[in-house]
C-alpha cells in the first residue's frame, strides 16, 4: 500500500490491529510483511494512527515508503503489487526512482474528469524518461445494475469513457468493473469480492488478475526490463 497519506489496505484486508513486527534476517533488522489471502501486505496504516492525519513533508513520506520497499521480508514472491494513491504525485516518483517497475494498470472511473486524471497518469509512464510500459486500463463503476432490474444498465459515470481512452492511446482495456453495493460492502468488511469467486462480481476481480498476469508474461517477453528512473532532484 503506496498511500502513506490516505493508506486503506489495512481495513480492506481487515487486519487493521495488525502491528508488523521486526525480524532479523542475516544480521539486518526487518519488518515481517502482515499476511491475508495468500497476499504479503504493508503499508504506513499498520504504524501511524488510524484518525490521524499524517502531516508528513514528501521526504519524508518518501523515506517511509522505501522502507516499506526495502526494508521487509519480503522473501519469494509470484508478484510485487503496488497499489498508488491517485495522480502523479512525490511517491509515484519516489517508487520509479526505487524500483524497475515491470508495468502499471491505470484504473478510472468513465467521467472525464477522472479521465484527465488518468491521462496524466498514463503520461508520466509513459515519458521517455520513464518508459514503464502501461498494461491495460481498468474501467471501474463502468455501469450500475440494481439487483431488481437486472438486465439494465445505468451509465452513472458515463459510457465507455475508459474504453474510448484506452482505443485512442492503444492501450488494452483490461476490464470493466460494474457499480456494484457489494464490491463497496465487501472492502469495508475487508473481504474484498475477489474472496468470493463464485459470484459474478467475484469472478469480474478474477478474469481481471488473469488479465494482468496475461499482459505481464508478455510484457517480459517482447520487452526489455525497465530501468530505474533517475532523476535529478
Ligand atoms: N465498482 C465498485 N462498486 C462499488 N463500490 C466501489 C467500486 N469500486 C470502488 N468502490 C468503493 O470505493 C472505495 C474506493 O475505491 P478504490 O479503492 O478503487 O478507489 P481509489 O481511487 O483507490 O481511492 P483512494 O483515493 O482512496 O485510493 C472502495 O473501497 C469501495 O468501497
Ligand atoms: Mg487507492
Amino acid at each position: 500500500d503506496t498511500d502513506i497519506f490516505g493508506p486503506s489496505m489495512p481495513k480492506m484486508f481487515d487486519v487493521e490491529d495488525a502491528r508488523p513486527y521486526a525480524v532479523d534476517v542475516d544480521g539486518r533488522k526487518l519488518i515481517e510483511p502482515v499476511e491475508k489471502y495468500g497476499v504479503k501486505l504493508l503499508s504506513i496504516g499498520f504504524f501511524v494512527n488510524s484518525d490521524t492525519a499524517t502531516l508528513w513533508r514528501g521526504g519524508m513520506a518518501s523515506n517511509a515508503l522505501k522502507q516499506l520497499i526495502a526494508d521487509a521480508n519480503w522473501g519469494d514472491l509470484d508478484y510485487f503489487i503496488l497499489d498508488t494513491p491517485p495522480g502523479t504525485s512525490d511517491i509515484h516518483l519516489t517508487l520509479l526512482q526505487t524500483l524497475a517497475i515491470t508495468g502499471a494498470v491505470i484504473v478510472s472511473t468513465p467521467q472525464s474528469v477522472a479521465l484527465a486524471d488518468a491521462r496524466k497518469g498514463i503520461d508520466m509512464y509513459q515519458n521517455d524518461k520513464v518508459n514503464v510500459p502501461i498494461l491495460g486500463m481498468v474501467e471501474n463503476m463502468a455501469w450500475f445494475t440494481p439487483a431488481e432490474l437486472p438486465e439494465n444498465k445505468y451509465y452513472i459515470f458515463g459510457k465507455e469513457g475508459c474504453k474510448q481512452l484506452a482505443n485512442e492511446l492503444h492501450i488494452p482495456l483490461l476490464a470493466q468493473i460494474p457499480l456494484v453495493q457489494s464490491i463497496c460492502e465487501d472492502g469495508d468488511k475487508g473481504e474484498p469480492a475477489a474472496c468470493h469467486p463464485e459470484t459474478i462480481t467475484g469472478q469480474a476481480f478474477l478474469n481481471l488478475a488473469q488479465a494482468v498476469v496475461t499482459k505481464v508474461n508478455r510484457r517480459n517477453k517482447v520487452q526489455p526490463k525497465t530501468k530505474i528512473v533517475e532523476v535529478k532532484e
